[in-house]
């Protein structure tokens, strides 16, 4: 019996359902101010979301951005005639990409940002502290942004998965589905791991890197 390859291979979806429970922790703690967890939880999102990205040029064929993501003639004649596409449709291409770039926008802003009591950003006090006002306004802003595509995202799923009956749940979460299978092998998923390593290394030297606040603030 030979094994169908998988439309999302595992580091996607390790990934991908990491999404939501880290996001649901950062919004818990952010709220809370709990920000020992909120930090920890967003170095370990940083490290998922520029892993993902990397994985979008070098990763498998269905999480490549050059086999999903496709210009706005494509995009019309998706949205007009329609089309039933195993892997991203060119609609949810344009969401997956704006989910990861504003989720990476969220967590970089929060390296900068302040909360004006107890909490300071690793880099808050890098480049002499300029960024600290506009990163902190952006963190509140790119928020709201990121809740309003996570409902748009949300909705489009489930009108995909129970009015158009496509089983976009079951595949993201066993990889394949019925007849949703995957056009190449997969690439082995050490790859992803290696990926992940490094981004760690990087962001960990940044962060041992960043200056302390000076004594006037
Ligand atoms: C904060 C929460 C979430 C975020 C940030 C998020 C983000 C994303 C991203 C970036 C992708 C693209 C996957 C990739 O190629 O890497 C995606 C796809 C997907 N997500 Fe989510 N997600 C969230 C919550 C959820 C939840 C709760 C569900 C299920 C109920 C879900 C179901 C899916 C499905 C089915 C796909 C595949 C879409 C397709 O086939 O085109 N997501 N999500
Ligand atoms: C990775 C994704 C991140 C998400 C989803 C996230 C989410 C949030 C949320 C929901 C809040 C509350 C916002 C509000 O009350 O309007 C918040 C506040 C805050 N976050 Fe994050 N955050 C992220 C990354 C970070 C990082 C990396 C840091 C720094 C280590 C950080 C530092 C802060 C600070 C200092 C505040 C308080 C801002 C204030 O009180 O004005 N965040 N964040």
């Amino acid at each position: 019996m030979t094994r169908s390859n998988p439309v999302w291979d595992a580091p996607t979806r390790l990934i991908h359902w990491a999404f939501p429970v880290g996001v649901g922790l950062m919004w818990w703690s952010g709220e809370t101010g709990r920000m020992q967890i909120h930090s920890y939880v967003a170095y370990v999102l940083i490290t998922l979301v520029v892993t993902r990205l990397t994985w979008g040029f070098v990763g498998s064929y269905h999480s490549r951005f050059s086999n999903f993501v496709v210009g706005p003639r494509k995009i019309a004649r998706y949205v007009t005639q329609g089309d039933d596409v195993v892997g991203h449709n060119p609609l949810g291409a344009l969401s997956t990409v704006a989910l990861l770039l504003v989720l990476l926008a969220q967590g970089v802003s929060g390296l900068f940002s302040v909360d004006d009591v107890t909490f300071d950003g690793p880099l808050a006090y890098a480049f002499d502290g300029v960024l600290i006002d506009a990163a902190s306004e952006w963190h509140e802003t790119n928020w709201g942004i990121l809740q309003g595509l996570v409902v748009l995202h949300l909705s489009a799923i489930a009108w995909y998965q129970w009015r158009k009956n496509r089983p976009m749940i079951q595949t993201m979460w066993r990889g394949s589905f019925a007849d949703r299978v995957g056009k190449e092998a997969p690439v082995h998923f050490t790859r992803a791991v290696f990926i992940a390593v490094i981004t760690a290394v990087v962001l960990s030297a940044l962060l041992w890197w960043a200056p302390e606040a000076p004594s006037y603030y």
